[in-house]
């Protein structure tokens, strides 16, 4: 196995010290009542159809814009399927409840579209721990290789790659490049690369050193302490927590693919590794079922996210009705960029159609 990081040691630890700065200063979320977000609910969905606009939000924003997603027209979804909406939507707006990536990526489909986000703070330490230029330097040293990166990544980033992907489609598009004895650079999820590497067994490939830092805390002796308590349970783990966690697990996948595990699988409790967001979806599909937050680093105040991205938390009912009423936020990114990632981001989605076909 090959872990590549072009930057030294010292850049990356100013890398994570830029990271927890950043999060120290992200203002944690408010939570409003019911009633409250009800009234506001009413309203943004006014303002939605005035602008002749559409919700998406992701499965780890918080349950209110879930909902209102959901009873607004919207969607909600994992990444990839975020992308295929907004690029299959007529509506003229389209409004992104998530992180900067995402925003991007449906800006970069839906290049004659307005997108607008809640905030344009929200970020992914996968994203900020993989700067384009050293990331672009690093692909200049590897000519042969395929550039595979993945979605959470910034518009540059994507600009220099082959091929974008989520984790829904990770694995498929790799052991494809694989079979054709391609070498791959991947990018920038450390734990996720080496995932698919083990189980494409695809020889070269050169893996980033990225980490999602929500992912990164479960922990693998109290998942299985855990498991001792709820020896019926199954665990089902989103790929960028570490391996010793995913060989722990009776499913790997996305967000879309372990809540289907959830409502398809015949167990009736579920110890769950990834971003507690999901469980809005989960206990909606599957109200019978009993689901439980795999254990992170530590409880409350010592942990770093307690398995809560910081970034998605930053996104409200508060700030998306800001941003309707006052018309804020709007993504951008440069028109000749667009051209460029929407290459690698249209090949994803083609594959992806390629394999439904
Ligand atoms: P999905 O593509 O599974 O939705 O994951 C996105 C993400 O940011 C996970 O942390
Ligand atoms: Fe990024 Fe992790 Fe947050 Fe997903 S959960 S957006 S990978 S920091």
């Amino acid at each position: 196995m090959t872990i590549l990081n072009p930057n030294t040691e010292s850049e990356y630890a100013a890398e994570r010290t830029f990271v927890k700065s950043y999060l120290d200063r992200v203002p944690v979320s408010s939570a409003i009542s019911d009633a409250q977000a009800d009234v506001l609910k009413v309203k943004i969905k006014q303002l939605l159809a005035e602008r002749n606009a559409v919700l998406v939000a992701h499965y780890y924003t918080n349950a209110q814009l879930q909902s209102l997603a959901e009873e607004s027209g919207g969607f909600v979804a994992d990444s990839l399927e975020m992308a295929r909406f907004g690029n299959q939507t007529d509506a003229e707006t389209i409004v992104v409840a998530g992180v900067k990536f995402m925003g991007e990526t449906a800006k970069i489909l839906n290049p004659e579209k307005t997108i607008l986000m809640p905030t344009l703070e929200a970020t992914c330490s996968l994203d900020l721990g993989c700067p384009s230029e050293s990331f672009s330097a690093f692909c200049d040293d590897h000519p042969r290789h395929e550039v595979v990166v993945y979605a959470n990544t910034s518009a540059e980033v994507k600009a220099r790659a082959d091929w974008v992907v989520t984790s829904a489609i990770a694995l498929d598009l790799v052991e494809h490049l694989a079979s054709q004895g391609k070498p791959v650079i991947w990018a920038p999820d450390k734990h996720l690369g080496n995932y698919i590497q083990k189980q494409t067994g695809a020889e070269d490939m050169l893996i980033w050193d990225g980490a999602c830092i929500v992912h990164e805390e479960f922990k693998t002796r109290a998942l299985e302490q855990m498991l001792h308590l709820h020896p019926e349970a199954a665990i089902l783990a989103h790929p960028e927590s570490p391996m010793a966690i995913l060989e722990q697990a009776e499913v790997v996948g996305s967000t879309t693919q372990i809540i289907k595990a959830a409502c398809e699988r015949p167990e009736g409790k579920f110890i769950v590794a990834t971003d507690a967001g999901i469980f809005y979806k989960m206990k909606q599909l599957a109200p019978e079922k009993e689901f439980i937050l795999a254990p992170t680093a530590g409880e409350g105040a010592t942990c770093r996210s307690c398995a809560s991205c910081p970034w998605m938390g930053m996104n409200t009912l508060e700030n998306l009705h800001e941003t309707l009423l006052n018309n804020l936020n709007e993504v951008r990114v440069d028109p000749v960029l667009c051209r460029k990632a929407m290459l690698p981001l249209q090949r994803m989605l083609d594959f992806r159609q390629s394999q439904t076909a």
